[in-house]
């Protein structure tokens, strides 16, 4: 299983049903794209044990007995991975579940039989040796083991496609994975990482999914990281700095999560350029500021999008009017103006919105069929501008704002897609009447 990329890719899909999910910091990917649960193997691998020699030779509890000789192991494979699983034993400081106590003996590949040794450890054939039993995925997910370093560890198994180890106090250097040829899943989230973005992360060329979420990682984003032909990033709630780099719009993932960090600046317009891939994508809680590209209504099979909790300005582009298949756009708690479109508010109506997140804005009126939205519940306007709405800013407070908005954004009447029962108005004045000349008028972006 683990080596064949497209079923863990499935299981992924499940995980990434809602990317909110990611938000809440536990290990939400257990078990997924494991290996354990394949039958013992029946055949084919060749015990190449001759006599059986004392195998009670090894110490037992802190793994520093001799090493047992190869053949009492499965294969020379495994029986070179013993060292390393010991050196790394010796230097994990805590260990809450005990899981290490059963990382002894000569079984490594226990769980494949079903058995309890090696907890974490996930054996598998790999694709260029595929009679020889190995370590192919490692799962410590929820163990809470702390080591200082995993470089020398994770590294040294060269068969590996997996490692997964959300919930641990792991730290130090991310280690170099770039001599391991079936490797596609690395999960570090929720651990003690630090520093800035891992530079050995971006030549993994196989990787699949990359998950840095929950720890101390600062400083920016390197471009090339979006050139990853990844299927899901995940970057949220770290310190990560700067602007998202104009590179997003080569991503290839389905679900990307930035959210928060401390970006500045706009989300790029190069976001169009994602339109193959992208489903779900959150830059929520950062410090984003610019105008809202009138390019995120080209991503037409975005389910989710959530901007909500930056500085974002202007109104909400008629493109917008295109998500289809959107069933949630969050945008509130940023200072977004105007009036909210018609065509956002109809795609509740003839497509699959079922939340429309808008409180804590400027916008002074709404579209025609929005107003059913409100009532339904679908769309939340409270704290904005809109005349004869309850739980609105104060009047003073708007015309203050309108007096004076953070930037003058384009306008961009133009719709690029057809909408099914929708005729657009006579007249698309720009929403914002008495334009506003400041920060040099035109641009936006
Ligand atoms: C390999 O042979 C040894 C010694 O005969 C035996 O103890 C061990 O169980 C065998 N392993 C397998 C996987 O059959
Ligand atoms: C893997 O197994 C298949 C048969 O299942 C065989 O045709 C192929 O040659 C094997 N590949 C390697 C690299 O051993
Ligand atoms: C990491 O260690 C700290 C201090 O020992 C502890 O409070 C925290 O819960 C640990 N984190 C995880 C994810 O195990
Ligand atoms: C987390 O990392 C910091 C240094 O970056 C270290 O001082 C602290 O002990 C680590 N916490 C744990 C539980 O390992
Ligand atoms: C669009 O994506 C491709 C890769 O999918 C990339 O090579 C190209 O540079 C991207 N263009 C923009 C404008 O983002
Ligand atoms: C709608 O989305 C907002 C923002 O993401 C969220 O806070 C709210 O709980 C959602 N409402 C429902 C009914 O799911």
């Amino acid at each position: 299983m683990t080596f064949r990329r497209n079923a863990a890719v499935v299981v992924l899909v499940l995980a990434g049903v809602l990317l909110h999910g990611v938000l809440g910091g536990s290990s939400s990917h257990t078990g997924f794209a494991r290996t354990g649960n394949a039958p013992p193997s029946t055949g084919g691998v060749k015990n190449f044990t001759a006599p059986a020699p004392s195998s009670g030779a090894l110490e037992g509890g802190c793994g520093c007995g001799p090493t047992p000789p190869p053949w009492d192991f499965l294969n020379e494979k495994l029986a070179a991975l013993f060292p390393v699983i010991q050196a790394f034993k010796r230097s994990i400081t805590c260990d809450p579940l005990g899981v290490t106590s059963t990382w002894e003996g000569t079984k490594l590949c226990d769980s494949h039989s079903g058995g309890t040794a090696y907890k974490g450890f996930y054996c598998d054939y790999p694709p260029t040796a595929n009679t020889t039993l190995t370590i192919a995925s490692i799962d410590f997910n929820g163990f809470g083991l702390c080591a200082p370093s995993l470089a020398g560890f994770v590294d040294a198994f060269p068969d590996l496609a997996l490692f997964h180890a959300n919930s641990n106090n792991f730290s130090g250097a991310v280690p170099d994975l770039t001599a391991l040829p079936f490797f596609y899943e690395l999960d570090l989230s929720n651990n003690n990482f630090s520093g800035a973005f891992p530079d050995t992360v971006v030549p993994l060329g196989g990787l699949l999914f990359l998950d840095l979420r929950f720890n101390r990682f600062a400083g920016s984003v390197p471009p090339p990281v979006f050139g990853i032909t990844l299927e899901a990033l995940f970057l949220n709630n770290n310190g990560f700095t700067g602007r998202i780099p104009d590179t997003l719009g080569s991503t290839t993932a389905q679900y990307l999560v930035v959210a928060n960090n401390r970006f500045t600046g706009p989300i790029p317009r190069s976001i169009f350029n994602t339109s193959a891939h992208l489903e779900e994508v959150l830059f929520l809680n950062n410090d984003l500021s610019g105008c809202l590209p009138y390019e995120i209504g080209l991503v037409e099979g975005l389910t989710l999008f959530d901007a909500g909790g930056n500085q974002i300005t202007g109104p909400i582009p008629l493109s917008f009017g295109c998500l289809a298949h959107a069933e949630e756009i969050n945008l509130a708690g940023n200072q977004l103006y105007g009036n909210v479109p018609d065509v956002l508010c109809l795609l509740a109506k003839n497509a699959k919105l079922t939340n429309l997140s808008l409180s804590d804005n400027y916008f002074h009126s709404v579209g025609h069929h929005c107003m059913e939205l409100v009532r339904s519940r679908v769309l939340d306007v409270r704290r904005n501008c809109i005349l004869g709405f309850p739980d609105q800013r104060p009047l003073l407070e708007c015309t203050w704002f309108y007096a004076d908005p953070p930037q003058h954004c384009p306008f961009v009447p133009h719709i690029p897609c057809d909408l099914p029962g929708y005729h657009k108005p006579h007249a698309n004045k720009p929403a914002l009447l008495p334009a506003a000349h400041r920060q040099g008028g035109g641009g936006g972006n």
